[in-house]
């Protein structure tokens, strides 16, 4: 490693991730010694969560900047380089959203994922306090961009070829522009939840919500994908589920993270909803929007968890049939609701066990979405070049897939020209892994044609 300065951008939700940054950090630290590094620093969650302890353990640090201070960075490097001591900055903000800065569209950037698609961030924080969550603690209080600066990024990215736009937030649905007055012919709505569920905070009246937002940027780029992440499943309201249904452009792969399927788990979360009130809305979801893939997130082996309330997660994955669940340990975090109050009482050896159990049951749902789609066409947006084989090219269908497919003419003949990547492909899928699809180009084609 040869560089004038690094930055570690971390995450701090749980301890492997925050582990993996300590053992960095040692590196950078011996690179300074040796002169290969000349300035290092940390960014993000943990520079939040730790700066003391980070300040202690590793003395040659120059600079710990936090989530809502990257617009300092350039005096927090001064400063360092003018006295030679660390320099840190981890004030949480109230409105720091980043609203006007835009990232150049190139391959390294770390908002563009591939040439194909841009991240767009446009709530930051999180007001939900879920018992065993740091997010809150680090992130500080739920704030969103006004919806013209976040139409005018997806457009300056749309403008530069991206073809598939991901709205980004700690809680993307809970979206409320409340400086939103001049967007003419918007009326103020009432803040909802979607029936069965509640909140710990008060719910504020006014604004603009995660509806209007997905509906403006859907009918602003007919012919760009549209996805969004992470979402609380409280804020799929109906008018929310609506607009999904309605255009054909915004993805039907939705991310609900039910985290148990426990009753006294969830409460114990303090997620505020019941087994009950989360199978009701997968319901309502599937008829508004037949075939939606849904995922999820669980949580193995929280505080008190019993093998009872393993059965009940069990049974919710079951019902549910998920594409993808990203299944955890639980892992202890400091300053939450359940280390001042709640016991990690689950030993290691039983979270692992539940984890695998969970993993083996939601792959035979995936396995079996999966293999329903052989034989159907999908549109697919092509990502990338296989990394096995140049003739070989991966794109992704509208639930998300990955599906690998020969890089040749279409079958139309509309591609004389091969298909490439950042294409829209109307694809026939022809057999699966419990993984991946396998495709072939029926014809090159975009949103607005294939669902015509
Ligand atoms: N331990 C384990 N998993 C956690 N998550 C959040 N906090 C913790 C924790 N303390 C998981 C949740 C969340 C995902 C992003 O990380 O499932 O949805
Ligand atoms: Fe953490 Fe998500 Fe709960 Fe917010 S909604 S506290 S980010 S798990």
């Amino acid at each position: 490693m040869q560089a004038d300065i690094v930055f570690l951008m971390t995450c701090a939700i749980r301890e492997n991730a925050e582990n993996k940054v300590w053992h960095k950090l040692r590196e950078l630290e011996r690179a300074k010694r040796s002169g290969a590094v000349k300035k290092f620093g940390l960014l993000g969650c943990m520079a939040e969560r730790l700066k003391t302890k980070v300040l202690e353990e590793v003395p040659t640090i120059d600079v710990i900047g936090g989530p809502d201070s990257y617009r300092h960075l350039p005096k927090l490097l001064a400063v360092n380089s003018l006295t030679g001591q660390n320099a840190v900055n981890v004030l949480l903000s109230l409105d720091e959203t980043y609203d006007d800065v835009l990232t150049d569209v190139h391959p390294h950037s770390s908002t563009i994922t591939s040439r194909t698609s841009a991240y767009v961030s446009i709530t930051r924080g999180c007001n939900n306090l879920c018992s065993y969550c740091i997010v809150p603690h680090t992130r500080g209080r739920e704030r969103s961009r006004s919806i013209e600066t976040i139409l005018k990024e997806v457009r300056h990215y749309v403008d530069a070829g991206v073809r598939e736009i991901i709205l980004l937030g700690q809680n993307v649905n809970s979206y409320r522009d409340f400086g939103g007055d001049q967007v003419e012919g918007k009326e103020q709505q009432q803040v909802k939840l979607a029936a069965g569920f509640r909140t710990l905070y008060k719910l504020k009246s006014g604004g603009i919500g995660f509806d209007v937002l997905l509906d403006e940027v859907a009918r602003a780029h007919p012919d760009v994908r549209i996805r969004f992440t992470s979402p609380h499943p409280k804020d799929f309201t109906d008018e929310v589920i609506e607009v999904i249904a309605r255009h054909p452009n915004i993805a039907k792969g939705l991310h609900m993270p039910a985290q148990s399927g426990s009753d006294a788990v969830l409460e114990r979360m303090r997620r505020g909803y019941t087994k009950a009130a989360y199978l009701s809305l997968v319901e309502r979801i599937r008829a508004a929007i037949p075939g939606c893939a849904i995922n999820s997130d669980f949580i193995c082996g929280f505080c008190g968890e019993t093998d009872a309330d393993h059965q009940e997660t069990l049974d919710l994955v079951e019902r549910v049939g998920y594409l993808v669940a990203y299944i955890f340990a639980y892992s202890m975090r400091e300053r939450t609701h359940a280390h001042y109050h709640l016991v990690d009482d689950v030993p290691q050896e039983v979270k692992i066990a539940r984890l695998t159990e969970l993993n083996q049951l939601y792959r035979l749902s995936s396995l079996r979405m999966n293999q329903a789609t052989v034989g159907t066409r999908q549109l697919l947006l092509i990502e990338g070049v296989s990394k096995k084989s140049p003739d070989q090219l991966y794109g992704r269908n509208e639930a998300n897939q990955k599906v690998v497919l020969t890089r040749r003419a279409t079958e139309d003949g509309s591609g004389d020209d091969l298909i490439d990547v950042g294409d829209f492909v109307d694809a026939r899928i022809v057999g699966c892994t419990s993984v991946t699809l396998l495709g072939e180009p029926v014809a090159k084609s975009s949103i607005t044609a294939f669902y015509a």
